[in-house]
């Protein structure tokens, strides 16, 4: 009879285990009961970049990467993105259920009432250089959200997190904003309450001295699609980081300043960056072959192609192209687009790129769109951390009140010195140093 579990013999004692499996996983900490005698501390499993460890049980999001699928809370990424807000989206990841009517009518009410930040906030944001970084600014005024709310740390109460979550979804697009208004020069502007939440976000982007600004309904609608398509990836790096700073039990300020810090890296909301500078280079449709002849010899990788986990379309590739096309209708087409169309026609069809399942990702046209809206380079991963806030504290939340979590702490192998005696200063010897 077949059991739910796996037998391990350990070849250094001829001892064997039976471990259970559930939920396609064993247990790393069952493998600790392995040991050549009473004195050794147990087996651990050795996985320095999670390749193959499960860190949580999550009921947020599903992907299967193979058949390219990505859902939130069971609701397929296209159904979600052709049919709902952002808001919705946001609702659905934090509680788990789309809202109803009136349950959307009050979340858009509380969000909206917290889209303003204390005045000191502002003086801290001015405070910066003018050609800051607007995701450093965007990181350093979310950790300092902390000092003005202080009860946020009493991350043992449903109500104070909650609050936190609503206040954290309603104030990162109004800091986001005033980071590009503060590398253009121009003043701060204040959330309107009564626009939706990408009109309100692009209000305070674009306005100058009109008494209202309007944006257009199309590309409203095409940024409600690039937040919904960005608000949550499961376990992906800046999410881990969330949840593990956030097991310390320190307030959700402080833990979502460090999960947009692991966002800000190249290898992770950075990548869209790359592809720009990518199709500027190649500068012509009919340099496209030539590039990726250049590719397959290994010179350079095709950004914004392949990715660790869809070995299939990503499927929010597919639906930020169908949205790249509305939005050119709009702004005037991105002469980008032709290159990125002509450079995805030619390695979906060739054998380097079919046999190692390399497909466009998320990033390949999000930042072309991002141009055509008049978005510098440097906002691009600030526009990435807006809707994954959400996403961000789902995880947090779900995090917080799940009894098997502990503070993430993990163990390490040991590669260093054995025990030796002090050396006096004296005695020691210089070791070269290089300097990099
Ligand atoms: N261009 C050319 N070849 C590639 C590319 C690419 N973009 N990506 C992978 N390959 C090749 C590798 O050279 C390797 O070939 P080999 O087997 O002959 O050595 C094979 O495909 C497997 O590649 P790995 O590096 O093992 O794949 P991994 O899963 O570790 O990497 C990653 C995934 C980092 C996304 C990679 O595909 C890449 O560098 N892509 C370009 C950067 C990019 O677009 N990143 C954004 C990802 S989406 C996001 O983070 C939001």
């Amino acid at each position: 009879m077949p059991t739910d579990s796996l037998t391990v013999i350990d070849n250094r004692t001829g001892a064997s285990y039976e471990l259970p499996i559930a939920d396609g996983a064993i247990r790393a900490a069952d493998l600790r009961q392995v040991k050549v005698d009473g004195d050794d501390f147990g087996l651990m499993s050795y996985d320095p970049a999670f390749l193959n460890t499960a860190s949580a049980r999550s009921a947020i999001t599903y992907i299967d990467g193979d058949r390219g699928i990505l859902r939130y809370r069971g609701y397929p990424i296209d159904q979600l993105a052709e049919e709902s807000t952002y808001l919705e989206v946001a609702y659905l990841l934090i509680h788990g259920e789309l809202p109803t009517i009136a349950e959307l009518r009050t979340w858009s009410d509380v969000i909206t009432h917290h889209t303003f930040v204390h005045e000191s906030m502002k003086r801290l944001m001015e405070a910066f250089r003018y050609d800051a970084h607007p995701m450093g600014m965007l990181i350093s005024s979310v950790a300092a959200l902390s000092t003005f709310y202080p009860e946020a740390s009493d991350v043992d109460n449903a109500e104070t997190r909650m609050l936190q979550a609503h206040r954290l979804i309603a104030k990162v697009p109004t800091i986001a904003a005033w980071a590009y208004r503060h590398n253009r020069g121009v003043p701060y502007v204040y959330p309107e309450n009564d626009l939706g939440f990408t009109g309100n976000f692009l209000s305070m982007m674009f306005r100058m001295a009109e008494p209202r600004y309007s944006a257009h309904p199309v590309l409203e609608r095409a940024l409600e699609v690039l937040f919904i398509l960005h608000a949550d990836h499961e376990q992906n790096c800046s999410a881990n980081a969330m949840r593990a700073i956030g097991s310390s039990r320190v307030d959700p300020y402080s833990a979502l300043a460090g999960a947009a810090a692991a966002l800000y890296g190249p290898l992770h909301g950075g990548a869209n960056e790359e592809v720009l500078k990518m199709l500027a280079e190649i500068g012509d449709v009919r340099h496209v072959p030539d590039y990726v002849d250049r590719v397959k010899a290994g010179d350079f990788r095709l950004m914004g192609f392949g990715h660790r986990v869809y070995k299939n379309y990503d499927p929010r590739a597919k639906l930020i192209k169908q949205t790249a096309d509305a939005v050119f209708e709009v702004t005037g087409r991105n002469p980008l687009l032709d290159i990125a169309l002509e450079l995805e026609k030619i390695a979906l069809e060739d054998e380097y790129f079919v046999s190692r399942k390399l497909y466009p990702n998320v990033d390949f046209y999000s930042g072309i769109i991002y141009q055509a809206l008049g978005l510098p380079v440097a906002m691009f991963p600030v526009m990435f951390a807006i809707p994954r806030t959400a996403g961000w504290l789902a995880q947090w939340l779900e995090g917080s009140v799940d009894s098997e979590q502990k503070i993430a702490r993990p163990r390490q192998v040991y590669v260093g010195a054995a025990e030796r005696a002090y050396a006096a200063i004296g005695d020691r010897r210089a070791i070269e140093v290089t300097s990099g």
